[in-house]
C-alpha cells in the first residue's frame, strides 16, 4: 500500500510532488520517488528511505516542470533500493508510471514482453504497466493505459506520464483508491484526500475499471472500453490543520488525546439523551427482518467488532458472529439475504475486507458499513453506512478511530435491539446517560498520562507481555497487546483470562510483566483468582481497574491505574485509554519511530 500523487498546472510541481508524499507516508515509508516532464525528457528521482530523504537529495536544485507524479512505496515485489523505487519507466525512458497494489499475472505479461525485446530494470510487478504501455503504441495515452491495464489481473492505482502527451496524466484504477481534486492552480491526482486538504476545492473518486487523462483545466473520465462517465463531484470540506501534529510529539499522542472529541462527535450524531433516542432510523430498510449478523474486519477494527459482539448479546436476541475479514473470505460462512453483514474499517479501503464486502454481497447478504472515510470503497459498495467522526487520523498505529468505533457499534446494536423490542427502555436511558458523561470521563483517564509515562520508563525493557481480561473486556486486552506490538515491537498477546491456565502460563515469570483488567462488573473474583495465579509465579502485574481501593488489588498488582466506574458502551472505551498510552511511552522510551513503525502502513490495499 504505497502513496501516490500527481499534478498538472501551472504551479511548479516538484515542492507540490514532495509536500504531498510527506503528507500520503503513512501509506508506506521505505522508498520513495518522483518524475517530471522536463522539457524534452522525463527527469526522475529515486531513493531508499524516506520522503525526507528524497527531499534533501533533490535538494534546491530548479526546476521549471509544471506536470509530475510521485510515490511513496511499502514493499511487495523486490526489496526497498533504489532500483525497485517508483516511477518506473519503459525501455525508451519515454513512459513513467506510479503504482499501488500487485499485479498478480506480472510474471507471465513479463515473460512476453522479455520475448518482444522489452528490458527490465527492476524486481517489481508494477514496472510491467510501463512496458505494456509502451508496447500499445500508436494510441493515444489513455486508450494505451486502458488496453494495458485491462491485461492485469490483481489490484491497481496507477498514474502514466509520457513525453508524447506532455500536459497530461493519464490514472486507472481496479481495486486500490484514487481520487482526484481540481484546485486553483490545476489538476490534483493522489491515493486519498489529506494529500489533497488545501489545495483541492473539489475532488472525484475514480471507480474500479476507470480511466480519467487529466490536464491543467480539468479531467476526463472512461470506461475501460472508452464510455464516457460523468458524475457530481464532493466538496473537499476538512480543514488542513487536521493534518498537523498541533503540537504534540507524534500524531498518535495527538490523536489519543482528542478522543474526548471524537467519541463524543460519534455519539452527538447518533444518539440524543433529552430525546431517549438512538438515531439510526435510515439504516432500518437495510436491517429489517434480519436473522443474523456477520461483523467483518482486520486488525484495531477487528478488536472494535468482538467488542460489538460481547455489547450486542447482552439485549439482541440474533446470532452475532465475529470474523477476520481476510478468512471470511477463505470460509464457508452461513450466509443468506436475512443475514447481515457489517464491514467496520476505519479507511474504508482495507482490501481484504472490501473483498470480503463482495463476497458477502454475492451471497446475497446485506451490508452495512462503519467507516471513518466518507466516499472509501467499502462506504459506497455497502447498503448502507454509519460514520465513526474521528477526523483524519495519520497514525499508522490507530487509537480514536477504535473507541469511536466501539460507541458506534454499541449504539447501532442498541437501535437493533431497541426495533427488536429487547431492550428495556431505562437501560437506553443508562446507557444514553453514560454515554453524555463519556468525553468528561475520558479526559479524566488522560490524566494518568505522566503516571504511565513512569511506568513505561520502568517496563519498556521487557521482551514480553501478557495482557489478560475477562468478557467484554477481552478484545481490549487484544487491542492493549496488537498497540504494544505495533509500536514498541515487543511480543505481547492477549488473552482470556480463564484461558490462561490452558498455556499462557508457562510464560509467566519475574521477566514478563502482565497487564490485568479488572472490572466489578465482570467477573470480579475470578479475575482476583487469575491475579493469584499470576503473583505465583512472580510475574510483576499492572492492574487496570474501577476498584482501586480493593485491598486485594493492592495486595495482588505492583501497579494499580484506576479507570472511572461504568458499564455498558462506556467501559470498554475507558479501558483502552491508559492500554494506548502505555504503548505509546514504552515505544517512546524505545526510540522507535512511533507514527511510522517498521514493516507496517496505515491502509492495506494489497492482498
Ligand atoms: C492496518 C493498520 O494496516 O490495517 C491498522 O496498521 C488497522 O492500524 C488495520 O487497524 C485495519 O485498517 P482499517 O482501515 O480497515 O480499519
Amino acid at each position: 500500500m504505497c502513496g501516490i500523487i500527481g499534478y498538472v498546472g501551472r504551479e511548479l510541481v516538484v515542492p507540490l510532488l514532495l509536500d504531498g508524499l510527506a503528507r500520503l507516508e503513512y501509506r508506506g515509508y521505505d522508498s520513495a520517488g518522483i518524475a517530471v516532464i522536463a522539457g524534452d525528457r522525463i527527469l526522475r528521482h529515486r531513493q531508499a528511505g524516506k520522503v525526507a530523504a528524497l527531499g534533501a537529495a533533490i535538494g534546491e536544485t530548479p526546476c521549471a516542470a509544471t506536470v509530475g507524479i510521485g510515490h511513496t512505496r511499502w514493499a511487495t515485489h523486490g526489496a526497498p533500493s533504489e532500483e525497485n523505487a517508483h516511477p518506473h519507466v519503459d525501455c525508451r525512458g519515454r513512459i513513467a508510471i506510479i503504482h499501488n497494489g500487485i499485479i498478480e499475472n506480472y510474471r507471465p505479461l513479463k515473460e512476453a514482453l522479455l520475448r518482444d525485446g522489452h528490458q527490465f530494470r527492476s524486481e517489481t510487478d508494477s514496472e510491467v504497466l510501463a512496458h505494456l504501455i509502451e508496447s500499445q503504441d500508436g494510441r493515444d495515452l489513455p486508450s494505451a493505459v486502458a488496453a494495458a491495464v485491462s491485461q492485469a489481473e490483481g489490484a491497481f492505482a496507477l498514474a502514466v506520464l509520457s513525453l508524447d502527451h506532455p500536459g497530461t496524466i493519464v490514472v486507472a484504477r481496479r481495486g486500490s483508491p484514487l481520487v482526484i481534486g481540481r484546485g486553483a492552480s490545476g489538476t490534483f491526482v493522489s491515493s486519498d484526500i489529506p494529500a489533497l486538504l488545501g489545495r483541492a476545492t473539489h475532488v472525484q473518486f475514480l471507480d474500479d475499471d476507470e480511466v480519467a487523462e487529466l490536464s491543467e483545466d480539468g479531467y476526463r473520465i472512461t470506461t475501460l472500453d472508452g464510455r464516457n462517465v460523468d458524475r457530481p463531484e464532493h466538496q473537499v470540506t476538512a480543514d488542513p490543520v487536521s493534518i498537523q501534529k498541533g503540537g504534540y510529539k507524534h500524531f498518535m499522542l495527538k490523536e489519543i488525546h482528542e478522543q474526548a472529541r471524537s467519541v463524543g462527535e460519534t455519539v452527538r450524531e447518533k444518539a440524543s439523551k433529552t430525546e431517549d433516542l438512538v438515531r439510526l432510523a435510515d439504516l432500518d430498510p437495510v436491517t429489517s427482518g434480519i436473522e443474523d449478523v456477520v461483523l467483518i474486519a482486520c486488525g484495531t477494527a477487528y478488536h472494535a467488532a468482538l467488542v460489538a459482539e460481547y455489547l450486542w448479546e447482552e439485549h439482541l436476541r440474533l446470532p452475532v458472529r465475529t470474523m477476520i475479514a481476510s478468512e471470511f473470505r477463505i470460509r464457508s460462512p452461513h450466509l443468506t439475504p436475512r443475514t447481515l453483514v457489517i464491514a467496520v474499517s476505519q479507511s474504508g479501503e482495507t482490501i481484504d475486507t472490501l473483498m470480503a464486502v463482495r463476497r458477502a454481497r454475492e451471497h446475497g447478504a446485506r451490508v452495512i458499513a462503519l467507516v471513518n472515510n466518507e466516499q472509501s470503497a467499502i462506504d459506497r459498495e455497502a447498503d448502507g453506512s454509519l460514520y465513526t467522526r474521528a477526523g483524519i487520523e495519520i497514525g499508522v498505529a490507530a487509537t480514536k478511530t477504535f473507541t469511536a468505533q466501539i460507541a458506534a457499534l454499541g449504539l447501532f446494536g442498541l437501535r437493533l435491539a431497541q426495533r427488536a423490542g429487547t431492550l428495556p427502555s431505562e437501560r437506553l436511558r443508562a446507557e444514553l446517560d453514560d454515554l453524555s458523561l463519556l468525553p468528561g470521563r475520558i479526559r479524566e483517564t488522560l490524566r494518568m498520562e505522566r503516571r504511565i509515562d513512569r511506568l513505561a520508563e520502568t517496563f519498556h525493557h521487557t521482551s514480553d507481555v501478557l495482557f489478560l481480561a475477562r468478557g467484554v473486556l477481552y478484545p481490549v486486552a487484544l487491542e492493549g497487546a496488537l498497540k504494544l506490538k505495533e509500536i514498541s515491537y515487543i511480543h505481547a498477546e492477549g488473552y482470556p483470562a480463564g484461558e490462561m491456565k490452558h498455556g499462557p502460563i508457562a510464560l509467566i515469570d519475574e521477566k514478563t510483566p502482565v497487564v490485568v483488567l479488572v472490572s466489578r462488573g465482570i467477573a470480579y473474583e475470578k479475575v482476583l483468582g487469575n491475579l493469584e495465579e499470576v503473583r505465583a509465579r512472580k510475574g510483576p502485574v499492572i492492574a487496570l481497574t474501577d476498584t482501586p481501593d480493593d485491598p486485594a488489588i493492592g495486595r495482588l498488582a505492583d501497579h494499580v491505574l484506576p479507570v472511572p466506574t461504568v458499564g455498558g458502551i462506556s467501559r470498554p472505551v475507558l479501558y483502552t485509554i491508559p492500554l494506548q498510552l502505555l504503548a505509546y511511552y514504552i515505544a517512546v522510551w524505545r526510540g522507535t519511530d512511533v507514527d511510522q513503525p517498521r514493516n507496517l502502513a496505515k491502509t492495506v490495499t494489497v492482498e
